[in-house]
């Protein structure tokens, strides 16, 4: 965050999505993510920009906010958009064009170590995304250096039980109903096989 914001300058910012629009194509396609990053993910960032103006948490980072704002239910909806925004940053971040394949030597080998096979893993990410009820998400996720797969519902993250996320992904409706409609599976499916960012776990994995 910036230290010499003017007055009226937005604390939070839209991130860049790290790819074009119709990169993720056919898995998730270009009309998919246009709503999704340019409606959703966009209106959670504006939502919390006016929501923060003026109060405490308008100089606070995300993080900071999420931490500041989990369980309390007088600030559910500052907790709700803060949560979402950086929740679907880190998401965009966990895909990539041509991703799936194999993790790098270090990460599966840590992956061979908590869930026997790369194919075990993501047959448990998968389950938890299509099994996780109603809008929500599934992570791999460090908990006290031991990989785990969790899913959180609505705005929920590993964040607020000291989990470090590796890789998200979405299970709201908004991801997917334009493309899969009721098929959640088939969405998730695409994902875990062509488009998990393996280098970005890595790089979180530290
Ligand atoms: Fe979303």
């Amino acid at each position: 965050m910036s230290n010499n914001k003017t007055v009226s300058a937005p604390s939070h910012v839209l991130p860049a999505l790290p790819y074009a629009e119709n990169a993720l194509a056919p898995a998730i396609s270009a009309k998919t993510i246009g709503f999704h990053y340019g409606k959703h993910h966009k209106g959670y960032v504006d939502n919390l920009n006016k929501l923060a103006a003026g109060t405490k948490f308008a100089e606070l980072t995300l993080e900071e906010i999420i931490a500041a704002t989990a369980g309390k239910a007088d600030n559910a909806a500052v907790f709700n958009n803060a949560a979402q925004a950086w929740n679907h940053a880190f998401y965009w971040r966990s895909l990539t064009p041509k991703g799936g394949g194999k993790p790098s030597a270090a990460l599966m080998e840590k992956i061979k170590a908590d869930f026997g096979t790369l194919e075990d893993c993501k047959k448990e990410l998968a389950a938890a995304a299509t099994t996780q009820f109603g809008s929500g998400w599934a992570w791999l996720a460090l908990d006290g250096g031991k990989l785990k797969v969790v899913k959180t519902g609505n705005a929920d993250s590993p964040l607020t039980k000291g989990l470090k996320p590796l890789l998200t992904i979405d299970v709201w409706e908004h991801a997917y109903y334009l493309d899969y409609q009721n098929r959640r599976a088939d969405y998730v499916g695409a994902v875990v096989e062509k488009l998990l960012n393996w280098d970005f776990a890595a790089k979180n994995l530290g």
